[in-house]
């Protein structure tokens, strides 16, 4: 790793269960999509993406600067953690929708996933700009040439960026909405461009919903089981980062728990317009699970702080333990029974939360 490399580049290259990665996938399958199916919801979407309402969106205006407050050291700490984990999962978007883009021939392919491109990009930059007022941006060019890439096949692209798409709205218009209603909450100006920037994420979640939906097989048989899984993997990995960043909510008086599950029912009933089913989150085992999870995890991170010879052994020994029971906490979560849904015949949905 470079010597100059600042804290945010190195935490955003870092790949644990629960930051955000890089993705390659199968650009010859993606090339191949054919959009026949869905070709009318298709070129309607195509065409909010070519009208770009946020094309002048994204540029500060004369109060940011005014609005920039002093942070407590954990509340600094804990926002700085949100802002880079977010700009990694934005410029992870970017990247792979830049690759994509590139490597296709069939037209559609090429502009949908240039537009898409071209969103992810102005949002990282934007976060980018809120960083680099901390003396912290994250080094783009260098994350993309150090960050490890991991592969996956279009369909669980298809799952995993859907669900990030429509759980990243969810996250963005809850804490706009809260905020909207306690400005005095507010302790950083970027929350004020969330109502808008959702709008984005929730249209590129659109394009997966109707790319699923141009190939029904993704969303009946046996891959009925890796939607399940997608399901859970992003819930169970948002709740347990969430509820490491306690003084973030405080900060903006929200409850973490509390906040967590307006995501997660806002994200179910969008789901419902492609998936044969949601997580039944209101299940007391369901958030039994979740935040055994949680401690587990939180039980964890503190056996990695253990110091001296003994004191590391042990903390290998936890971990090891933590490990174990988290996989089969997941495992007994994965197990419960879902709600079943009816997948509508028209697909598109417009943001109403
Ligand atoms: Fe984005
Ligand atoms: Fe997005």
């Amino acid at each position: 790793m470079s010597a100059t490399m600042n804290a945010s580049t190195e935490q955003a290259v870092a790949d644990t269960v629960l930051t955000p990665r890089f993705y390659r996938t199968d650009f010859e399958a993606m090339d191949r999509l054919d959009m026949g199916p869905i070709r009318r919801q298709f070129d309607d979407l195509l065409e909010e993406f070519r009208a770009d309402a946020n094309r002048n969106f994204f540029e500060r205006d004369p109060a940011f600067a005014q609005e920039i407050r002093e942070l407590s050291p954990e509340l600094k700490r804990e926002f700085l953690d949100f802002l880079v984990s977010s700009i990694t999962a934005e410029y992870s978007g970017c990247l792979l929708y830049g690759e994509i883009k590139k490597h296709a021939t069939n037209p559609d392919v090429q502009t949908l996933f240039g537009y898409m491109a071209r969103d992810e990009a102005r949002h990282a930059g934007f976060i980018n700009k809120s960083l680099r007022d901390f003396g912290v941006a994250v080094d783009l060019g260098f994350l993309q040439r150090t960050k490890k890439y991991t592969y996956f096949a279009p369909k669980f692209i298809f799952y995993a960026t859907y669900l990030s798409e429509k759980i990243g709205y969810a996250r963005y218009i809850t804490m706009y909405r809260h905020l909207e209603r306690h400005p005095d909450r507010r302790f950083h100006p970027i929350f004020r461009w969330f109502e808008n920037w959702c709008n984005d994420e929730f249209r590129h979640g659109e394009a997966f919903a109707l790319l699923m939906r141009a190939d029904p097989r993704l969303l009946a048989g046996r891959n009925r089981l890796w939607i399940r899984f997608f399901l859970l993997a992003v819930y169970a990995t948002m709740y347990v980062r969430d509820h490491s960043r306690h003084a973030l909510h405080d900060a903006m008086g929200l409850d973490t728990d509390d906040y967590d599950y307006r995501v997660f029912h806002i994200t179910s009933e969008i789901s419902k317009q492609v998936f044969p089913f949601t997580l039944d989150v209101d299940r007391p085992a369901f958030r039994a699970g979740l935040a055994r999870l949680s401690r587990l995890s939180r039980r964890a991170s503190a056996a990695r702080e253990e110091r001296g010879v003994l004191g590391r052994l042990r903390g290998v020994l936890v971990q090891a333990g933590c490990g174990a029971a988290s996989a089969f906490t997941f495992a007994r979560l994965y197990a419960q029974p879902v709600v079943p849904n009816e997948i509508p015949a028209q697909v598109r949905l417009s943001p109403a939360w």
